[in-house]
């Protein structure tokens, strides 16, 4: 198992990024090992008596010279909603890095990531690791509303950017699968990769099996200790039940029984 760390960051940014997402920066105290994407934190929730466990969060960027590693926070319920109201200097206990990253794409493969929710983190850390430019990347960010997207505007320099909305306000009304992108262009591809709820992936996976595309997708099963001791994130997979967070969270849909 490769090596996992425990440490107290200090939080240098928590900005609003809409009314239910929150950009959370800490920085280390000491050199980050190397986090790639897909790869996730567990987050003890400060001061929140009626949160015991950690909270999982993925890696949304890391700035190795600063030393500081950022995650997009979307208000679901207690835990999260203590976390974006964490004050910029408080210290955060952190168990890092958790978890197996996404393949990396070849150079020439044109590629598709999909990202929904809070999937949407891991997709932008991918899009910007991925090396390829962004004519080869497709990226559809699915919310229920615009006010519930993101922006991620500056992403353009990594990816061709494509919007879904459930209510029509930004992009294409509908989800993420149903975006014309998606329908029309899937054989187009080499790899697929997301991360968003469980609808949502479930929904991708048959698309992209009936395809024949490779296809990776980060799960969010509900987790606790986050390195493999407590067995409650399992997910049953061909190669029998594997706990979610040290054998994924990213897997090959194939291995997944959807
Ligand atoms: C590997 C991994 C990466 C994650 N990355 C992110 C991320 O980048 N950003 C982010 O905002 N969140 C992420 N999450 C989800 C996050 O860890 C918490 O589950 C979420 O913030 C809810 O915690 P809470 O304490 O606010 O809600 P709780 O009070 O625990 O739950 C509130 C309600 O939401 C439901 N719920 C809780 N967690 C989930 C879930 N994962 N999926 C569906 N329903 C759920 C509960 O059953 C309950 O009904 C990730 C989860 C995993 C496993
Ligand atoms: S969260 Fe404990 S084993 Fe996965």
């Amino acid at each position: 198992m490769p090596k996992k760390f425990v440490a107290e960051f200090q939080v240098v940014e928590n900005i609003a990024l809409n009314t239910t997402n929150f950009l959370i920066k800490v920085k280390a105290p000491s050199d980050l090992p190397e986090i790639k994407p897909g790869q996730f934190v567990n987050v003890e929730i400060p001061e929140a008596q009626d949160v015991f466990l950690r909270r999982p969060f993925s890696v949304f960027e890391v700035d190795y010279k600063a030393n500081t590693l950022s995650m997009i926070v979307k208000i679901l319920g207690k835990g999260s909603k203590r976390l974006t109201e964490i004050e910029v200097g408080s210290k955060l206990s952190l168990v890092y890095p958790l978890g197996k990253s996404f393949s990396y794409p070849q150079k020439n493969e044109k590629i598709l990531l999909v990202g929904g929710g809070s999937g949407v983190a891991p997709m932008l850390f991918l899009a910007k690791e991925s090396g390829l430019p962004a004519a080869q990347v497709d990226l559809i960010l699915g919310a229920r509303s615009q006010e519930d997207h993101v922006k991620v505007d500056e992403y353009a320099e990594y990816a061709t950017l494509h919007y879904a909305s459930e209510d029509g306000s930004l992009g294409e009304k509908g989800f993420v699968t149903q975006h014309s992108v998606f329908t029309t262009k899937l054989n187009a591809y080499d790899k697929i990769y997301a991360c968003g709820p469980d609808g949502m992936m479930r929904a991708l996976a048959k698309e992209a099996k009936a395809a024949g595309v490779f296809c990776e997708v980060s799960l969010e099963n509900l987790m606790a200790c986050g390195f493999g001791v407590c067995l409650c994130c399992i997910e049953p997979t061909n190669k029998g039940n594997l706990c979610v967070c040290t054998d994924g969270p990213v897997f090959n849909v194939n291995e997944l029984k959807w």
